[in-house]
């Protein structure tokens, strides 16, 4: 990529930035998406940092203005009620059926992959020395660790280490093909769903988005966990969908890891997280490895098994540290291979499956956040050169078809195409971007 190319994916980022920045918290995109999320916080946080540190400690501590009293930090926060151009909305959620729920911010009834103890670590690499983001670290890892600890308290009925999802929406991946079996086991009975109209189809383009037999589902998963008030020992109980997910244990893995790494300097404790870590490591280990696959899988537990698919999540663990060698360069490979049959770096889905989807959200497209992460993993464990490749694809990507959502993996299509998917002007894929110019 020449010099002018990248300065203007540079400049190209910083503008989406301002762009979507509310006074407080940055949107994922503006139409589609116009509240604070939280996932997508935590990555924008480390971009914002590159112009004003300040705001990207607003926009974390803004997100933690939400955290419920168990712990839980909302995947939405909806900072203003007036706006309503998003389903499902704050009057929707109802998440004050549960007591802990702020009143203020109004917040969604489920969470999201708990990444803000690595964002906290990365932030602190970068900006070593600082007197203020120090303070505000000292002020937010207990909170990390609260969020931490619910999942292990509620979300985690057998107490061996692994949290369970019951929304696909918590796991960022909404329609990944992980989820199907487990939203038929719903017996969807339209007299008792409650009437609602979807606004992201007006939004974005329907063939690109989640089917309206995915969102019945969805919505009838709400109603659950409203009914349950949104408590995790009840959902464990009668949810028909019951994850183990790989991404966001890994997620959570990484996020214990950076917290262990910050506590001494931080003066802080670090006893609990090194033994919930611990159990983690080992029991993502024993029980989301699969030899078939030569990936990590799901763990479905309502019906008992591994869910049996190649997908984005499998190979996340290699950002978490979490495989031996072995079993990282059986990851290694499968992405060398999907390179060089001529696929963009990470489809988020197996591309030989018949349910593989090329434009279709979380059935097959490259996600940006999902290249960074898995680049930072690759170059943890020395394959620079994959790491280069899962960098420059993206890159690539953005280039030549805008800072959208997810793009197609296919080149051959790819290059036909004029833009990418979904949402545009996306917050995290400026921040994505930004960063890994900056990885070297
Ligand atoms: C949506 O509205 O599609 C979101 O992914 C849910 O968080």
């Amino acid at each position: 990529m020449t010099d002018t190319q990248l300065r203007q994916l540079i400049e190209g980022s910083k503008a989406i930035l301002l762009e979507n920045w509310k006074e407080g918290f940055t949107v994922p995109t503006k139409n589609l998406y116009p509240f604070q999320w939280n996932w997508d916080s935590g990555f924008v946080s480390l971009v914002h940092s590159y112009f004003f540190l300040f705001i990207a400690m607003l926009l974390l501590d803004t997100l933690f203005k939400g955290q419920w009293e168990n712990g839980m930090v909302p995947h939405i926060l909806f900072h203003s009620e007036n706006e309503t151009t998003y389903f499902p909305n704050y009057d929707f959620w109802n998440s004050n059926v549960n007591q802990g729920a702020p009143q203020k911010p109004k917040s969604s009834g489920i969470t999201q992959p708990p990444v803000h103890g690595f964002i906290l670590e990365n932030l602190l690499e970068k900006f070593h020395d600082n007197e203020e983001l120090l303070a505000f670290a000292k002020d937010i890892f207990p909170k990390i660790v609260h969020f931490h600890r619910f999942l292990y308290t509620y979300r985690d009925p057998n107490q061996e280490g692994l949290f369970f999802i019951y929304h696909p929406w918590e796991s960022g991946r909404d329609n990944s093909p992980l989820w199907d079996e487990s939203l038929d086991r719903i017996q969807i009975d339209r007299s008792k769903l409650p009437t609602y109209k979807r606004k992201d189809t007006s939004l974005a383009d329907s063939s690109e988005r989640p089917t309206d037999d995915q969102y019945d589902r969805y919505v009838y998963l709400i109603q659950f966990g409203k009914e349950n008030q949104y408590d995790g020992k009840a959902i464990a109980k009668e949810s028909p969908v019951l994850i183990q997910d790989s991404m966001m244990n890994a997620i959570l893995i990484k996020s214990n890891q950076s917290l262990i790494n910050l506590a001494d300097r931080l003066v802080m404790d670090k006893a609990e997280l090194e033994e919930w870590q611990q159990q983690s490591i080992k029991s993502y280990n024993d029980k989301l490895w699969s030899d078939e696959l030569g990936m990590y899988a799901c763990y479905d537990m309502r019906g008992g098994k591994q869910i049996p698919f190649k997908e984005i999540g499998g190979i996340s663990p290699i950002y978490a540290g979490i495989p031996d060698k072995q079993k990282a360069d059986l990851l290694a490979k499968y992405l060398q291979d999907l390179h060089d049959r001529g696929y963009y770096l990470c489809p988020s889905f197996d591309v030989d499956s018949p349910l593989f989807d090329s434009k279709r959200y979380w059935r097959g497209p490259v996600w940006p956040q999902m290249n960074w992460m898995i680049h930072m993993g690759l170059k943890e464990y020395g394959y620079e050169g994959l790491a280069k490749i899962v960098k420059s694809d993206l890159l690539e990507l953005v280039r030549t078809l805008g800072f959208h959502e997810y793009f197609e993996p296919e080149k051959s299509l790819a290059k036909k195409l004029s833009r990418g998917y979904g949402g545009d002007s996306f917050s995290w894929t400026a921040s994505s971007v930004l960063d890994l110019i900056h990885s070297t």
